[in-house]
């Protein structure tokens, strides 16, 4: 007896559902997390080129026929928000802001029912001309990589000297009302690690909310080697060299910050200790390449083609299995510490942050 016999929905070609999943129309995994956060790469294209994610030549970009268009990624979303349970979207890329009509993907997801929560992951570039059309499209939030406050350092960082262009830009992005802003910042050995009291100082003058996060095995290059990672531990040894640190009581949820009072706040600062302390278990996302495939990890060594999907006619009930099956099949943790782990093929800039 088939499916449509019994009565079940018809859900033509998707996988078959793994007799242990539940019945749960969310992105449940087998560990028992559930996925409610989408981040969603528009462009593996970067107009900068961080040596800890990108060769100075760059990289061979994907071909724009690879990548999903609006409405093949307006689709998925919706399929995301309205039959999966997701409620928070986080544009990356690359650069997103690289992507043309960028403001009419926010402004179709901001229609969405029920509203999702929206934020971007932006190096900056060009924020100042964009920021008040992107608050207007409906981004909520906003997080701004930014290494360094000196000049002659940001160009030796990302090979481009445009650290006033990402200062502008988070000035305009807090003109046009975005908060919070964040600020992502990643130390390098003998680089820009003795910045962490001076960035602090900077991110309390102006509001911003300043994360430091532990380099990851995500580079293009390969060339991630654990003992030059400046670890989360060391970079609270900084901060406490300028201030005095007090846990933050606030709930964490999944959230991949450990959050600190700066100086009994209400300031905060954020340190993401991916590596030295990982938070997979608390782990509540998934992520959409530009190309249209569903990882569940940033480390994952597996995708799962929506893409192919969308273009041979799927309907979005089997689309909506496809990424529910995808979840389930989500491994426990990152592996970064196991003998046998292996980096995914994929680079940090080709996933998105
Ligand atoms: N490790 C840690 N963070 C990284 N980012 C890019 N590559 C890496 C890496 N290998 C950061 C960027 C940006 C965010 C999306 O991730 O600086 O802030
Ligand atoms: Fe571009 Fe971000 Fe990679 Fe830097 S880390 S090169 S800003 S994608």
């Amino acid at each position: 007896m088939t499916a449509t016999e019994l009565g079940l929905p018809a859900v033509r070609g998707a996988a078959p559902r793994d007799p242990a999943r539940p019945a749960d129309p969310r992105l449940v995994d087998s560990f028992g997390r559930v996925a409610t956060d989408l981040r969603i790469s528009l462009t593996d294209r970067c107009n900068l080129r961080c040596s800890y994610c990108m060769p100075a030549e760059g990289l061979d970009w994907m071909p724009r026929a690879e990548q999903l268009t609006d409405d093949e990624l307006i689709r998925l979303i919706t399929i995301a928000v309205r039959d999966l349970g997701v409620h928070e979207l986080r544009f990356t890329g690359g650069e997103p802001l690289l992507r043309r009509g960028l403001e009419h993907l926010i402004a179709a997801a901001a229609a969405l029912e029920p509203r999702p929560d929206i934020s971007l992951t932006t190096n900056g570039i060009g924020l100042a001309r964009r920021a008040e059309a992107l608050a207007a499209a409906g981004v909520n939030r906003l997080n701004v990589s930014m290494d360094t406050l000196r000049p002659d350092r940001f160009a030796t960082i990302t090979r481009r000297d445009r650290l006033a262009d990402v200062l502008d830009g988070l000035a305009a992005a807090r003109a046009a009302g975005l908060d919070p802003i964040k600020i992502n910042t990643v130390l390098l050995r003998n680089v820009n690690d003795d910045e962490a009291v001076p960035l602090l100082r900077f991110a309390l003058e102006h509001g911003y909310e300043l994360r430091f996060i532990e380099q990851m095995p995500l580079d293009a290059q390969h060339g991630w080697e654990r003992s030059e990672m400046v670890t989360a531990g060391e970079v609270m040894e900084r901060l406490r060299e300028g201030f005095t640190l007090t846990p933050d009581p606030a709930e964490r949820g999944g959230a991949p910050a450990e959050r600190w009072l700066v100086d009994g706040g209400p300031a905060r600062v954020g340190v993401i200790a991916s590596v030295t302390r990982p938070f997979c278990g608390a782990c509540d996302r998934t992520r959409l390449t530009a190309d249209g495939q569903i990882r569940s990890c940033l480390f994952a060594r597996t995708e799962t083609d929506l893409r192919a999907l969308l273009r041979g006619g799927a309907a979005d009930a089997e689309i909506a299995e496809t990424w529910r099956h995808a979840m389930w099949g989500k491994l426990a943790g990152h592996g970064i510490d196991d003998p046998d782990f292996l980096q995914p093929d994929r680079p940090m800039s080709a996933i998105g942050g």
